[in-house]
Parts: structure tokens; C-alpha cells; sequence
């Protein structure tokens, strides 16, 4: 963060300092996690789930933080004092932005691919300027204003995930870090259930681009051609529109996309400065669009398109779980993409186990998809019939709650597969263990914590099966 008072501090978030000299500076980074406080930290302090940030408020202060961001005083603390500490981030991170005039904010949203993509635009803009963007998934009311405050004087980029839970959610979130940039993925049906409607989602999404400043004050909207949803954004915006896709009316456009045997796309990058051959690291075809948007980012921040093609093919996954690939030495390929699911991401994994099945045996182990309300059975089956129709040879679907998947596949009779139902991770584990061979894919993937066993089990197997005691090669 860049130094603040605590005087400025406590204005900014409306706060009363207690125990506090107003003339010292916060110097260090903002922590609620006090084994992270160093000398001139602010500590905040809040109940969490398991435990309450006030009883680490004196460790805080022994480990250098020089003022506890809080809801109670605490003797021989410096604190501010607030009504609500976490929601009080959010107003100190907007007062950091404020001073921050050199920084652009780029925010992204979509039902899928917002990490992903944030990862792809980080090491896109990283190249030209010293760029602050969150680890994982840090997208909500704690983990959007922590990222923030990271910014300081030598920051330029500031690129941050942005996730709606409800209507009126990214609209907070870009009162905290005004973005000059957005780009808007897609809209699916992740997280239906909260939402009720399609409809109700792309309304929620569209709160990014509606926070955007005019065109004239250098607003820019990426959205996604190929979208519907997304495409009509536009008129939700007085940014300027930079469309980007496979459409034909596509800004930042990719033709040609051709697969590799590893479930890479390589595609011809077409913009109206000229056009450039790409040939990603990354797997899925999904990944076209994105790249295409993070593109689309680094392109507006004025990197040149020579240099964008070698960036993009430069590209490399940085978050865990996501279209992870992994070869074991007993030649099975893991693809790990067991970080969430809903049916438009098990659709693009699925599409990229069909692209490496040419030629190799494919075996997909699915789970669950979490918060697809009304949809969720029809969401399901419309998976398993996929996995059919892609002629996946044989899937393992975990537990009950992901039957209809299995219900779904076994009921499309031209496919030549086998679906087996595993009560749980563990049966799956055994059942996939006794089934590989040398040269399968396997594709695991399931919302959160859903398929993580059975992922780290494959994982594990490459140490014990090799007796070599390395893990599995990442490609
Ligand atoms: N454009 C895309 N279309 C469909 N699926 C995608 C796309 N991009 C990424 N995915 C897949 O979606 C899943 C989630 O990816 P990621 O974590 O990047 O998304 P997210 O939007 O941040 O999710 P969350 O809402 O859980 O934070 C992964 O399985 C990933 O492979
Ligand atoms: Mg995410």
C-alpha cells in the first residue's frame, strides 16, 4: 500500500482513532491474517469463521503493525475504530486508488474463465509496466479490496477478478477500483441458483461495463463477439467497444484455430493493425477467447502486435486446477480441471479430452456441479450426453448428486463408452486406479473440492507407480 496517516486512514473509512497518533504512517501492507503483519502494517480485524481477528490485534502490534483496523478497542492498541472492519477495506482500497493517478484498473468478469483469464492478462500487462493482480480467485468483498491495497506509487496495472453473487455486487466492487478497462467473458449459468435467471446473471455482469468511463475519458469495454449476452453489453456502456471472437465483426479476431494433439490452439490473430500467427501453451479451445481478451487488454495498454503474438505464445497457466496437464511416467495424461465446474467449463474440458483422444484411450471422471438451482438436473444430463456424444470412452461419475450425468450418457445408444456411477471419491480413486493403461487421458473435474481427491491420488500414483520419488511431469 502507499504510506497513508492514520488520520488519513480513519477519514477515508469514516473511522475514530483510538490509542492512535494521527501523524504516524501506515509504511507496510494491509493483513487481516496477523503471521503476515510486518513492521508498519495495518492490521484488520474481524470475525472470521473460525476465529476473531480482535484476539490477534496484540500479536499484530508486537509484530510491527502500527494500527488495528476494528470494531471494539482493545487496551494498549492503536485502532480505528469502524462499525465493520472487512466492509471497511473497501473504502480504504478506494482511497489508495484515488491516489494512485498513473494506475489503470482493468477489471474482468464472465460466468467462466474469470481467473484464468485474469492470469493471462496479468502476464500480458506485466510487460509493460509493474502490474498488481491477485492470486487464484481473490474476487469477493475481501479479497477484491486486499488485492487493491497491494497497489503503490510504482504500480501501473491494477487487473482484478470481479465476481457477482447477486445483482448490485460488481457494481460495489468497481466503487472500490474504478476500472478503465472491463472485459466481459461470458454469461452461463454458473451460479443460477442465486440468481434465478440467465437473464438475472447478464444483468449482474453488466454492472462492469456500466461503471466505465466514456469513451471520450478513455473507457473500454472488452466483450466477448461470440456471446450474445455478452455482445448486447454494449449497450450498456458509453465506453468504447472493442468486440473480440471468431465473429467476422471482431476487433481482436482468431481465424483459423486449428488443435494440437495435446488439446493446444494455435490461430491466426487478426487486428486492424494487421495479423500475426499465435500458437498457445495453454489447453482447451476455450482458451482462444481468452487469450483474445486478455489480447485485447495489452493491445489498449499499447503493446504493440509483434510483441502480442510472442507474449501469447509466451503465455503460461498460473492458477492451480484449471486445465492443469500433467503427463505421469507410466504415460497416462491428467487433465486436471477440477478447480469448479458448470456445464459450460465441463463442456470446453470435455472438448479438450476429445481433442487429446485422437488416437489415445479418454476416461473422464466427473463430478457435481454446485448452484445450478432449477437447471441443475438438466445441467447434468446435458453433460453426460456430451460426454457421450464426444465418444468418451469411459467416465466415472462421482456420487449421487452427479447421477444424472451418468443417467445422461448411458442413455445416448450410439455410444460406444461405458459410464459407471462411484458412490464417492475414494470408490473413484480405486475404480479409475484399476482401469488406466498405458497412454489414456484422464480428465478430472468437478465443482471445488468435488474431484480434488482423486486428482491428487493420480498424482500421487506417478511417485509410487515410478518408485522414483518425483511427481508427475507438468507439461
Ligand atoms: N471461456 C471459457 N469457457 C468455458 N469454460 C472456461 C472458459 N475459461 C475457463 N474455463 C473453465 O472454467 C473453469 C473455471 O475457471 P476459472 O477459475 O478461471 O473461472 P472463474 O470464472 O474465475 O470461476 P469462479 O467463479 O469459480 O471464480 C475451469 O474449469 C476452466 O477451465
Ligand atoms: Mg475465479
Amino acid at each position: 500500500m502507499i504510506a497513508l496517516t492514520l488520520a488519513e486512514v480513519a477519514e477515508a473509512v469514516g473511522g475514530r482513532l483510538v490509542a492512535a497518533d494521527p501523524t504516524v504512517r501506515v509504511t507496510g501492507p494491509v493483513e487481516f491474517d496477523s503471521r503476515k503483519v510486518q513492521p508498519g502494517s495495518l492490521f484488520v480485524a474481524f470475525p472470521g469463521e473460525r476465529v476473531d481477528g480482535h484476539d490477534y490485534a496484540a500479536t499484530a502490534v508486537e509484530a510491527g503493525a502500527v494500527v488495528v483496523l476494528g470494531t471494539r478497542q482493545i487496551d494498549g492498541v492503536p485502532m480505528v475504530l469502524v462499525d465493520d472492519a472487512l466492509s471497511a477495506m473497501g473504502p480504504l482500497a478506494r482511497a489508495v486508488v484515488d491516489r494512485l493517478p498513473e494506475l489503470t484498473v482493468v477489471g474482468l468478469t464472465g460466468s467462466s474463465g474469470k481467473t484464468g483469464t485474469k492470469d493471462l492478462t496479468a502476464q500480458l500487462v506485466a510487460r509493460l509496466g509493474p502490474t498488481v493482480a491477485p492470486p487464484g480467485s481473490f474476487n469477493n468483498e475481501l479479497g477484491h479490496p486486499y488485492t487493491v491495497l497491494k497497489a503503490d506509487e510504482q504500480t501501473r496495472f491494477l487487473v482484478l477478478e470481479k465476481s457477482a453473487r447477486g445483482i448490485g455486487h460488481i457494481r460495489y466492487l468497481t466503487t472500490v477500483a474504478p476500472p478503465r478497462i472491463a472485459v466481459v467473458l461470458n454469461v452461463g449459468v454458473a451460479h443460477l441458483g442465486e440468481f434465478g435467471s440467465v437473464e438475472g446473471i447478464a444483468t449482474a455482469k453488466g454492472e462492469l461495463v456500466e461503471a466505465l468511463p466514456a469513451a471520450a475519458d478513455g473507457g473500454v469495454a472488452v466483450l466477448n463477439a461470440d456471446d450474445p449476452r455478452v455482445r448486447a453489453m454494449a449497450s450498456r456502456t458509453s465506453a468504447r467497444v472493442v468486440l473480440v471472437g471468431e465473429a467476422a465483426d471482431a476487433e481482436l479476431r482468431a481465424t483459423e484455430v486449428t488443435m494440437d494433439e495435446r488439446g493446444r490452439p494455435a490461430f491466426m490473430l487478426v487486428t486492424p493493425e494487421g495479423s500475426a500467427p499465435v500458437r498457445l501453451g495453454l489447453t482447451g479451445r476455450h482458451q482462444v477467447g481468452n487469450a483474445l481478451a486478455a489480447a485485447a487488454v495489452a493491445r489498449e495498454l499499447g503493446m504493440p502486435l509483434a510483441d502480442l503474438a510472442v507474449a501469447l505464445g509466451e503465455l503460461r497457466l498460473v492458477s492451480t486446477r484449471r486445465m492443469d496437464v500433467f503427463d505421469r511416467t507410466d504415460e497416462v495424461t491428467v487433465i486436471d480441471d477440477s478447480y469448479n465446474a458448470n456445464p459450460a467449463s465441463m463442456s470446453a474440458a470435455l472438448r479438450a479430452l476429445a481433442e487429446f483422444g485422437r488416437g489415445r484411450r479418454t476416461v473422464a471422471v466427473l463430478g457435481y456441479m454446485a448452484e445450478l438451482g432449477e437447471f441443475e438436473q438438466q445441467g447434468h444430463e446435458e453433460v453426460g450426453r456430451l460426454a457421450a456424444d464426444l465418444g468418451v470412452d469411459r467416465l466415472f461419475v462421482v456420487g449421487e448428486s452427479a447421477a444424472p450425468i451418468h443417467h445422461g450418457a448411458s442413455a445416448v445408444r450410439t455410444w460406444g463408452g461405458v459410464s459407471v456411477l462411484v458412490t464417492d471419491q475414494a470408490e473413484a480413486v480405486a475404480a479409475v486406479g484399476a482401469e488406466l493403461r498405458p497412454g489414456d487421458v484422464v480428465l478430472v473435474k468437478g465443482s471445488r473440492y468435488r474431484t480434488w481427491e482423486v486428482v491428487d491420488a493420480l498424482r500421487a500414483d506417478a511417485v509410487t507407480e515410478t518408485g522414483n520419488g518425483t511427481e508427475g511431469v507438468r507439461a
